[in-house]
């Protein structure tokens, strides 16, 4: 394995910042090696810190890979600084069982782009009724379990998957959707929805859900985590539970603190996602979660999907958009907070989350896992969509001006992307 020299960089970790030199032999920091390092990374100017953690990637394989593949959507990851992702479970068939989540941990060790940790459903075949085996899923390494796309419509059974999580070291990972509310919605619920005339997504379909979920961890004592919240109440709901000292946590997209439901006047599908863009007080509730660390993370939900598909009416278009190469772009540009604020919601917060607190979201000394990312703190750009590592291009960031800009990443003491190109 080589070494690598990344020198004269702003070094950023949990334990503060300063110029320094980082040096990595054989995967991980050291404080000297002999002779001269066969890769060196000119720092000066950039910021260098810990590898990002994604909560929410969908990879899409098994199953939709004309939309991903675990090869491109981990290239995607790399070029935005991720080493590692949590893959979610809403794949065909469905990662609820031991030998798909294992496929899609080997495919992503094949890639050898990011570090590929699959989540598993709550429920077999993310249909909401039969819990699926957590303790097996445990065993082989499954931290987060979720039926992301849709919640767990029923409170009986949701209290029975936070009960049997207890004990195995494993979270409850809810997307916050009362379906009944939702029915053939295509956008927020709202002053935007009324005058376009379309179906809407009430804010409360969200908070039902996370009320209930925060009453069901007050009961249990079980973990819970809450998928990309999108409403002011629901951040108050969490923002409520964290003081009263429940093991809660949770995460917000990019897309939720830079969009608004606005964006639908041009019934454009690109502008269609679950939870939907939200109004303007909303992106400022979410930002200032953020900031108050009520988020605990970023989470990006890349959400692929093939062109043919967004280019549908806003009612038949699948939800969903891009998030991997965007990210740190999005947060620097709209997040009111310090460079090691927005990357600790990126990264070791992430991390620890996942699980993944032993190898990823570590801080930069000598003896740790060399699981890097140097960015660009100040570069100004605008995403390209010809030039996305990502098989599909339905990302809503186009035209919008970006800050901070992703120029090599490390995994393991492996360059995966070398000034801004993947290397392999
Ligand atoms: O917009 C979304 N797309 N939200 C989800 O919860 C699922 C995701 C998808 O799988 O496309």
């Amino acid at each position: 394995m080589s070494t690598i020299l990344i020198s004269g960089g702003m070094v950023v970790d949990q334990t503060g910042a300063r110029t320094a030199d980082v040096l990595v032999a054989d995967g991980v920091i050291v404080e000297s090696h002999d002779g001269n390092p066969d890769v060196t990374i000119e720092a000066t100017g950039l910021t260098v810190t810990p590898g990002f953690v994604d909560l929410h990637t969908h990879l899409r394989e098994p199953g939709k890979e004309e939309a991903e593949t675990i090869e491109t959507g981990s290239r995607a990851a790399a070029l935005g600084g991720y080493t590692a992702v949590v893959a979610m479970p809403n794949t065909d068939p469905t990662q609820d069982c031991v030998s798909v989540v294992d496929f899609v941990r080997r495919q992503g060790k094949l890639a050898g782009l990011c570090d590929v940790h699959p989540s598993a459903s709550i429920t077999v075949g993310r249909a909401g009724h039969q819990l699926t085996p957590f303790a097996e899923l445990a065993e082989v390494g499954v931290r987060l379990f979720t039926d992301d796309g849709n919640g767990v419509q029923n409170p009986l059974l949701m209290r029975r998957a936070f009960e049997y999580s207890k004990g195995l070291g494993i979270t409850m990972a809810q997307h916050c959707e009362v379906e009944q509310l939702t029915d053939g919605a295509v956008m927020h619920e709202g002053d935007c929805c009324s005058h376009l005339g379309l179906p809407g997504w009430p804010a409360v379909a969200e908070e039902l859900m996370v009320h209930r979920d925060i009453e069901l961890v007050r009961l249990t004592g079980a973990p819970a985590h809450f998928l990309h919240l999108s409403t002011a109440k629901s951040v108050e709901l969490v923002r409520r539970a964290k003081s009263d000292g429940l093991p809660v946590t949770s995460e917000a997209t990019p897309h939720h603190i830079s969009l608004t439901d606005e964006l639908l006047r041009s019934y454009a599908a690109i502008y269609k996602v679950n939870p939907p863009l939200r109004t303007m007080d909303d992106v400022v509730a979410v930002r200032e979660g953020l900031s108050d660390g009520t988020i605990d993370a970023i989470a990006t939900d890349h959400a692929p999907h093939v062109a043919a598909t967004k280019e549908q009416p806003l009612d038949l278009a699948p939800p969903g958009m891009l998030g991997l190469e965007t990210a740190l772009g999005v947060c620097l540009a709209h997040l009111d907070m310090s460079v090691s604020d927005v990357v600790a919601a990126l990264s070791w917060k992430p991390a620890l989350i996942a699980g993944l607190g032993g190898l990823h979201g570590r801080p930069i000394v000598p003896g740790e896992p060399a699981n890097l990312t140097v960015f660009d703190a100040e570069e100004e750009w605008e995403v390209a969509p010809a030039q996305l590592a990502s098989k599909s291009r339905n990302t809503p960031f186009v035209g919008v001006p970006l800050r901070g800009r992703v120029k090599h990443t490390v995994l393991g003491g492996v360059v995966t992307v070398e000034n801004g190109v993947a290397t392999r």
